[in-house]
Protein backbone atom coordinates (compact mmCIF):
# COMPACT_ATOMS: atom_id res chain seq x y z
CA UNK A 1 0.00 0.00 0.00
CA UNK A 2 1.08 3.86 -0.39
CA UNK A 3 2.33 5.67 2.22
CA UNK A 4 1.67 9.07 2.62
CA UNK A 5 4.12 11.67 1.21
CA UNK A 6 3.19 14.50 3.11
CA UNK A 7 6.46 15.17 3.72
CA UNK A 8 8.32 18.46 5.05
CA UNK A 9 11.05 18.37 2.94
CA UNK A 10 13.01 21.08 1.08
CA UNK A 11 11.65 19.73 -2.68
CA UNK A 12 8.07 19.70 -3.94
CA UNK A 13 7.13 15.67 -3.52
CA UNK A 14 5.46 14.31 -6.73
CA UNK A 15 4.60 11.13 -5.44
CA UNK A 16 3.27 7.75 -7.19
CA UNK A 17 1.78 4.53 -5.80
CA UNK A 18 3.60 2.66 -9.10
CA UNK A 19 5.35 3.70 -11.72
CA UNK A 20 7.39 3.34 -14.87
CA UNK A 21 10.65 4.99 -13.59
CA UNK A 22 11.25 7.91 -11.44
CA UNK A 23 14.01 9.34 -13.92
CA UNK A 24 11.82 9.20 -16.48
CA UNK A 25 9.08 11.17 -14.74
CA UNK A 26 11.57 13.34 -14.15
CA UNK A 27 12.87 13.92 -16.90
CA UNK A 28 9.46 15.17 -18.04
CA UNK A 29 9.20 18.04 -15.46
CA UNK A 30 12.41 18.85 -16.90
CA UNK A 31 11.66 19.52 -20.13
CA UNK A 32 8.60 21.44 -18.43
CA UNK A 33 11.50 23.68 -16.72
CA UNK A 34 10.65 22.94 -13.07
CA UNK A 35 13.02 22.36 -10.55
CA UNK A 36 13.62 20.50 -7.14
CA UNK A 37 11.20 18.75 -7.36
CA UNK A 38 11.57 15.27 -5.49
CA UNK A 39 9.60 12.25 -7.87
CA UNK A 40 9.17 9.55 -5.40
CA UNK A 41 7.46 6.08 -6.13
CA UNK A 42 5.92 3.15 -3.56
CA UNK A 43 7.06 0.38 -6.78
CA UNK A 44 9.07 0.82 -10.09
CA UNK A 45 8.03 -1.34 -12.94
CA UNK A 46 10.67 0.02 -15.49
CA UNK A 47 13.61 1.14 -13.58
CA UNK A 48 16.97 1.70 -14.72
CA UNK A 49 20.21 1.52 -13.69
CA UNK A 50 24.12 2.25 -14.56
CA UNK A 51 25.53 0.85 -17.95
CA UNK A 52 22.43 0.15 -19.55
CA UNK A 53 20.97 -2.15 -16.51
CA UNK A 54 17.72 -2.15 -15.15
CA UNK A 55 16.75 -1.57 -11.80
CA UNK A 56 14.20 -4.13 -9.90
CA UNK A 57 11.27 -2.17 -8.52
CA UNK A 58 9.27 -4.11 -5.80
CA UNK A 59 6.86 -2.42 -3.46
CA UNK A 60 8.72 -1.24 -0.45
CA UNK A 61 11.45 0.74 -2.08
CA UNK A 62 12.28 4.10 -1.67
CA UNK A 63 12.87 5.08 -5.51
CA UNK A 64 13.16 9.01 -5.95
CA UNK A 65 14.46 11.19 -8.09
CA UNK A 66 15.69 14.92 -7.31
CA UNK A 67 15.54 17.29 -10.09
CA UNK A 68 18.14 20.36 -9.56
CA UNK A 69 18.91 22.87 -11.35
CA UNK A 70 22.49 23.72 -9.92
CA UNK A 71 23.87 27.07 -10.75
CA UNK A 72 27.54 24.77 -12.04
CA UNK A 73 29.55 24.07 -14.47
CA UNK A 74 28.49 20.61 -15.99
CA UNK A 75 31.97 18.87 -15.14
CA UNK A 76 30.89 19.71 -11.08
CA UNK A 77 27.50 17.38 -11.34
CA UNK A 78 29.48 13.52 -9.90
CA UNK A 79 29.41 15.97 -6.44
CA UNK A 80 25.70 15.51 -6.25
CA UNK A 81 25.82 11.93 -6.67
CA UNK A 82 28.50 11.68 -4.14
CA UNK A 83 25.93 14.14 -2.18
CA UNK A 84 22.90 11.72 -2.75
CA UNK A 85 25.23 8.30 -1.28
CA UNK A 86 26.58 10.12 1.58
CA UNK A 87 22.53 10.81 2.32
CA UNK A 88 20.88 7.32 2.03
CA UNK A 89 24.04 6.47 3.81
CA UNK A 90 23.35 8.51 6.86
CA UNK A 91 19.80 7.67 6.80
CA UNK A 92 20.33 4.15 7.13
CA UNK A 93 22.88 4.64 9.42
CA UNK A 94 20.17 6.17 11.84
CA UNK A 95 18.13 3.63 11.01
CA UNK A 96 20.49 1.36 12.51
CA UNK A 97 22.16 -0.29 9.93
CA UNK A 98 26.08 -0.11 9.58
CA UNK A 99 26.14 1.27 5.20
CA UNK A 100 29.13 2.31 3.56
CA UNK A 101 29.86 3.90 -0.02
CA UNK A 102 31.62 1.81 -2.86
CA UNK A 103 33.06 4.28 -4.69
CA UNK A 104 31.39 6.43 -6.86
CA UNK A 105 27.94 6.24 -5.31
CA UNK A 106 26.73 2.29 -4.52
CA UNK A 107 25.74 1.64 -0.62
CA UNK A 108 26.41 -1.24 0.87
CA UNK A 109 26.45 -3.47 3.85
CA UNK A 110 29.66 -5.10 4.45
CA UNK A 111 29.67 -8.35 5.29
CA UNK A 112 32.87 -9.06 6.61
CA UNK A 113 35.77 -7.66 8.57
CA UNK A 114 38.05 -7.39 5.74
CA UNK A 115 35.56 -5.03 4.23
CA UNK A 116 36.34 -6.07 0.59
CA UNK A 117 32.41 -7.00 -0.47
CA UNK A 118 29.20 -5.97 0.14
CA UNK A 119 25.68 -6.83 -0.46
CA UNK A 120 24.33 -3.22 -2.59
CA UNK A 121 21.22 -1.75 -0.54
CA UNK A 122 21.02 1.26 -2.99
CA UNK A 123 21.93 2.43 -6.39
CA UNK A 124 22.17 6.11 -7.71
CA UNK A 125 21.77 6.43 -11.64
CA UNK A 126 22.44 10.16 -12.33
CA UNK A 127 21.83 12.11 -15.59
CA UNK A 128 22.48 15.23 -16.76
CA UNK A 129 22.16 18.10 -19.73
CA UNK A 130 24.79 20.66 -19.63
CA UNK A 131 24.61 23.95 -21.79
CA UNK A 132 28.20 25.43 -22.71
CA UNK A 133 28.95 26.60 -19.11
CA UNK A 134 26.47 25.54 -16.40
CA UNK A 135 24.22 22.74 -15.83
CA UNK A 136 20.87 22.87 -17.52
CA UNK A 137 18.98 19.83 -15.26
CA UNK A 138 20.76 17.36 -13.69
CA UNK A 139 18.85 14.15 -12.46
CA UNK A 140 19.91 12.44 -9.37
CA UNK A 141 17.70 9.04 -9.50
CA UNK A 142 17.89 6.73 -6.00
CA UNK A 143 17.29 3.49 -5.52
CA UNK A 144 16.67 1.69 -2.07
CA UNK A 145 15.81 -1.56 -0.99
CA UNK A 146 14.05 -0.35 1.81
CA UNK A 147 11.04 -2.59 2.82
CA UNK A 148 11.75 -5.18 0.40
CA UNK A 149 11.97 -9.36 1.94
CA UNK A 150 15.27 -10.87 1.58
CA UNK A 151 13.64 -13.57 -1.46
CA UNK A 152 12.76 -10.71 -3.67
CA UNK A 153 15.98 -9.03 -4.25
CA UNK A 154 18.59 -9.74 -6.58
CA UNK A 155 21.81 -11.71 -5.76
CA UNK A 156 24.33 -9.72 -4.07
CA UNK A 157 21.72 -7.07 -3.09
CA UNK A 158 20.19 -6.55 0.86
CA UNK A 159 17.80 -4.28 2.54
CA UNK A 160 16.61 -2.18 4.92
CA UNK A 161 13.77 -4.72 6.22
CA UNK A 162 16.52 -7.62 5.85
CA UNK A 163 19.41 -6.14 7.93
CA UNK A 164 17.08 -4.73 10.96
CA UNK A 165 14.74 -7.46 10.78
CA UNK A 166 11.71 -5.56 10.88
CA UNK A 167 10.39 -2.18 8.63
CA UNK A 168 11.47 1.37 8.63
CA UNK A 169 9.20 4.16 8.07
CA UNK A 170 9.50 5.19 4.73
CA UNK A 171 8.29 8.70 5.00
CA UNK A 172 10.92 9.53 7.74
CA UNK A 173 13.50 7.83 5.83
CA UNK A 174 12.55 9.89 3.16
CA UNK A 175 12.49 13.23 4.67
CA UNK A 176 15.94 12.66 6.57
CA UNK A 177 17.67 12.17 3.05
CA UNK A 178 15.94 15.24 1.44
CA UNK A 179 17.33 17.19 4.24
CA UNK A 180 20.83 15.95 4.53
CA UNK A 181 21.16 16.24 0.49
CA UNK A 182 19.84 19.99 0.60
CA UNK A 183 22.20 20.56 3.23
CA UNK A 184 25.21 19.01 1.47
CA UNK A 185 24.10 20.85 -1.85
CA UNK A 186 24.02 24.15 -0.31
CA UNK A 187 27.68 23.54 1.46
CA UNK A 188 29.46 21.75 -1.91
CA UNK A 189 32.86 22.11 0.03
CA UNK A 190 31.68 19.63 2.85
CA UNK A 191 30.84 16.96 0.50
CA UNK A 192 34.34 15.51 -0.22
CA UNK A 193 34.69 14.64 3.64
CA UNK A 194 31.45 13.40 4.23
CA UNK A 195 32.10 11.27 1.32
CA UNK A 196 35.75 10.15 2.75
CA UNK A 197 33.54 9.53 6.38
CA UNK A 198 31.81 6.90 5.08
CA UNK A 199 33.87 5.20 2.31
CA UNK A 200 33.80 1.49 2.35
CA UNK A 201 36.78 1.85 -0.66
CA UNK A 202 39.29 3.92 0.75
CA UNK A 203 42.16 1.90 1.91
CA UNK A 204 40.99 -0.98 -0.03
CA UNK A 205 43.04 -2.73 -2.80
CA UNK A 206 40.73 -1.97 -6.14
CA UNK A 207 40.31 -2.79 -9.74
CA UNK A 208 38.54 -0.23 -11.71
CA UNK A 209 37.15 -1.03 -15.43
CA UNK A 210 37.59 2.17 -17.28
CA UNK A 211 37.31 2.77 -21.04
CA UNK A 212 40.92 3.04 -20.89
CA UNK A 213 41.92 -0.07 -19.69
CA UNK A 214 42.29 -1.63 -16.00
CA UNK A 215 43.56 0.80 -13.22
CA UNK A 216 45.14 -1.73 -9.58
CA UNK A 217 46.12 -0.53 -6.48
CA UNK A 218 45.21 0.94 -3.21
CA UNK A 219 42.31 3.59 -3.10
CA UNK A 220 43.64 6.37 -1.37
CA UNK A 221 41.63 9.35 -1.79
CA UNK A 222 38.41 11.21 -3.08
CA UNK A 223 39.17 14.10 -5.63
CA UNK A 224 37.07 16.58 -6.36
CA UNK A 225 34.23 16.36 -8.53
CA UNK A 226 34.56 12.82 -7.48
CA UNK A 227 37.13 10.21 -9.08
CA UNK A 228 39.25 8.06 -6.98
CA UNK A 229 42.78 8.69 -6.54
CA UNK A 230 44.35 5.32 -6.66
CA UNK A 231 48.20 4.37 -6.08
CA UNK A 232 49.15 2.09 -8.80
CA UNK A 233 51.71 -0.93 -7.61
CA UNK A 234 54.75 0.97 -9.29
CA UNK A 235 54.10 4.32 -7.07
CA UNK A 236 51.53 6.34 -9.45
CA UNK A 237 48.61 8.49 -8.04
CA UNK A 238 46.09 7.92 -10.95
CA UNK A 239 42.65 10.24 -11.04
CA UNK A 240 40.16 7.67 -12.00
CA UNK A 241 37.00 9.45 -13.02
CA UNK A 242 34.60 6.80 -14.03
CA UNK A 243 34.69 2.67 -14.61
CA UNK A 244 33.12 0.08 -12.57
CA UNK A 245 34.97 -0.67 -9.24
CA UNK A 246 35.77 -3.38 -7.62
CA UNK A 247 37.21 -4.72 -3.92
CA UNK A 248 40.26 -6.79 -4.33
CA UNK A 249 41.35 -9.34 -1.58
CA UNK A 250 44.56 -7.60 0.18
C1 LIG B 1 22.63 1.36 -10.37
O1 LIG B 1 22.73 0.74 -11.44
O2 LIG B 1 23.24 1.02 -9.36
C2 LIG B 1 21.74 2.57 -10.30
C3 LIG B 1 20.31 2.22 -10.00
C4 LIG B 1 19.42 3.44 -9.91
C5 LIG B 1 17.97 3.09 -9.65
C6 LIG B 1 17.12 4.29 -9.35
S1 LIG B 1 15.53 3.87 -8.72
C7 LIG B 1 14.99 5.52 -8.89
C8 LIG B 1 15.56 6.03 -10.20
N1 LIG B 1 14.69 5.70 -11.31
C9 LIG B 1 15.25 4.84 -12.16
O3 LIG B 1 14.72 4.39 -13.19
N2 LIG B 1 16.49 4.52 -11.74
C10 LIG B 1 16.83 5.24 -10.52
Amino acid sequence: AAIEYGLDAPFEIEFHDSIGSTNERARELADEGRADVAVVADEQTAGRGRLDRGWSGPSGGIYTSLLLRPDVPPAHSPVYTLAAAVAVTRAAREAGVDARIKWPNDVLVLDDEAERGGQKLCGILTEMEGEADRVAWLIVGIGINANVDADALPDGATSLLAERGEPIDRRLFTQRLLETFDDLRNDPDSILDAWREHAATLGQRVRVETPGGDVVGEAVDVAFPGALVVETDDGERKRVTAGDCEHLRP
